[in-house]
């Protein structure tokens, strides 16, 4: 939800905010800008609608050495795309310039009051009005008219400034949205995530809520809104620079459906002892604590939410819980009733969803323990909630989730089985063989990777379509969701994903030739109703694409098309079968010419309610 990014030290500041952007450009892109400072203070300003290719043409033109300067990538919230609302945003005098992620909530408010004092605006954006505040408050010291102008504010930011009467310095902060230090050799950088920098350092540090940084050539300081030194640890990230560019692949997210054998391999990496017991680290729950558990609730938005409505399989199963799951958007605006009896557990990709964020906060409110499946480390999930569970699928930068859900339900599984053995509700037999499946299932995911070919035949025959159900029972429903999820956000095509058996029940209605239905029908112990569901199915004269257990002689005599993945535990063939309707989505989005890394209105990160 917009990217931004900082830089200070003895290179082309213009290059190196580019590069920053280019890497940030999945948290937003319908328009861009930078500022660059010169060393006698003269801010160069470029800002262009449209992704970073219209800018990078821009900036061939745009003469600039400079070695101090700010960008932005925007996903608009306030005011459309247009080069107007662009960032940076400047004041009356043009003295200053600054980039915002994050939304400004009293800004109307300010707007007015600044308008009334006989300031000129020249956007839509809530972002100007911080632009005019530090107009006002700003007496030769950046940092302090920052700290004052961010006392007005009501609302998230992560924000950057430059003044031309302080060319040799940024001045930055944050509340809410991510913002990340980096420390070079006698260069300093400023991102909303960590791989916008990574080529050139891993030594960072998170940002707090409500810290002020100061950058200049000496160096940096982080107060607090008050003025107040704090202090910060300097950590060294271990994100290797491969996994945050295409590495010969044309789009990240065919590369991250990929690594997913290697991610899932590194998520389950030190995770069983020498005794096969499973280990969820940060948890560190006694057996009576587990015991005195009285339900699980999830709360997760996206696909996030789709791993979490499939560790509702898993916990009911292995812990034996009643578990909840919700969309973060419905959770935090009710009389909740959690309490302490409940475990929360938290997903998200980002770790910085807002709403998902204001579930935590509002169940910890209430007493619960909350537990927080995440991949960005040092994300602000992470310092909010009681323990972490990393999901160590690296960095992703294709919008649509792909790696990190199939390592969420990877979490979900530890999580689950960990429980499970606490409280001594999954048989010895029903563990062990899940532990020893778990060693081979990145082997069989590989393996199903292999199949891409078919995968592409059957895109090939559907991707015209204006309309796909994605039918699933059992564990096979979440990934039904996910399939039709993944669909929509890249293809454009209208989806659904439906429980098998409710499809009697309204959805049938949709169905005829045109309708291609995508049926999870692996060998489980729901096989033989899917089966009966797909036979309705046919009645109907739609055809049917089934993703099926190898060996199954059965399911080719009924449906028009099947995609193998081979057999597993029922609960674990998730893992597998998702990994055909992501490869699905990308097919049909690629032969209907859509941007996948980069669809339509979406941005990867939501730090907006
Ligand atoms: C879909 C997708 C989104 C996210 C959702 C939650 O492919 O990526 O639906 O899953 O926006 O984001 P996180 O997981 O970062 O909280």
């Amino acid at each position: 939800m917009c990217g931004i990014v900082g830089y200070l030290g003895k290179r082309n500041a213009k290059e190196v905010l580019f590069e920053g952007l280019r890497r940030l450009e999945y948290r937003g892109y319908d328009s861009a800008g930078l500022c660059v400072v010169s060393p006698s203070g003269e801010l160069s300003v470029v800002r262009v609608v449209g992704n970073l290719d219209a800018m990078e043409k821009t900036l061939e033109s745009f003469d600039t050495h400079g070695t101090v300067g700010i960008g932005h990538t925007r996903w608009a919230t306030h005011g459309a795309p247009s080069k107007e609302n662009a960032h940076p945003h400047t004041d009356c005098k043009g003295e200053i310039a600054i980039v915002h992620n994050g939304i400004i909530e009293n800004f109307v408010q300010l707007k007015a009051e600044l308008e009334e004092r006989g300031h000129v605006f020249s956007s839509e954006t809530d972002t100007e009005v911080l632009a005019h505040l530090i107009e006002e408050n700003y007496s030769e010291d950046l940092g302090e008219a920052l700290r004052k102008s961010l006392e007005r504010v009501e609302g998230s930011f992560a924000v950057a400034t430059v003044h031309k009467d302080s060319p040799g310095t940024i001045a930055a902060a944050r509340r809410d949205s991510p913002l990340v230090l980096g420390f070079g050799d006698g260069e300093w950088f400023l991102a909303s995530s960590v791989p916008a920098f990574l080529p050139s350092t891993r030594k960072v540090v998170f940002l707090e809520h409500n810290d002020v940084v100061v950058i200049d050539s000496t160096g940096c300081s982080i107060t607090d809104l008050d003025g107040a030194e704090v202090r910060r640890e300097v950590v060294e990230v271990d994100w290797s620079l491969d996994s945050a560019e295409k590495g010969g692949y044309k789009d990240f997210m065919l590369k991250e459906i990929y690594e997913q054998p290697q991610a899932v391999a590194e998520t389950l990496r030190d995770k069983f002892d020498n005794k096969k017991e499973v280990i969820v680290e940060d948890l560190r729950m006694t057996r009576e604590e587990a015991l005195e558990l009285r339900r699980i609730v999830v709360v997760a938005c996206g696909t996030s939410y789709h791993a979490g409505l499939l560790g509702k399989y898993l916990f009911e199963r292995w812990a034996a819980l009643p578990v909840e799951v919700e969309i973060a958007s419905e959770f935090r605006y009710r009389n909740l009733v959690v309490t302490s009896d409940d475990l929360v557990v938290a997903i998200s990709q980002s770790g910085e969803t807002a709403d998902t964020l204001a579930g935590i906060r509002e169940a910890r409110r209430l007493g619960a323990c909350v537990v927080a499946v995440v991949n960005v480390v040092g994300s602000q999930m992470t310092r909010e909630s009681d323990g972490i569970i990393y999901t160590h699928a690296g960095p992703e930068i294709g919008v649509a989730a792909t790696k990190t859900f199939t390592t969420q339900i990877v979490c979900m599984i530890l999580l689950s089985l960990y429980l499970g053995r606490l409280r001594g509700t999954v048989t010895d037999a029903e563990y062990h063989a899940i532990v020893d499946e778990l060693e081979v299932i990145p082997k069989k995911m590989e393996k199903v990777l292999g199949s891409s070919g078919e995968v592409s035949k059957c895109a090939e025959k559907y991707y015209k379509c204006d309309d796909f159900l994605f039918l699933g029972r059992g564990v096979g429903y979440p990934i039904a969701m996910e399939g039709a999820l993944k669909l929509k956000e890249i293809s454009y095509i209208h989806a659904e994903g439906y429980p098998a058996g409710e499809m009697k029940h309204g959805p049938i209605a949709l169905l005829d030739a045109d309708v291609p239905v995508v049926a999870i029908a692996t060998m489980d112990s729901v096989y033989d109703k899917m089966i009966n569901n797909i036979e309705e199915v046919k009645a109907r004269g739609a055809p049917v694409l089934a993703i099926a257990s190898e060996g199954d002689g059965e399911i080719v005599k009924i449906c028009n098309d099947v995609l193998w993945v081979p057999e597993t535990n029922e609960m674990l063939y998730p893992l597998l079968t998702v990994i055909h309707l992501q490869q699905l989505a990308y097919q049909v989005a690629k032969k209907r010419g859509c941007n996948v890394d980069q669809p339509r209105n979406l941005a990867k990160t939501v730090t907006v309610e």
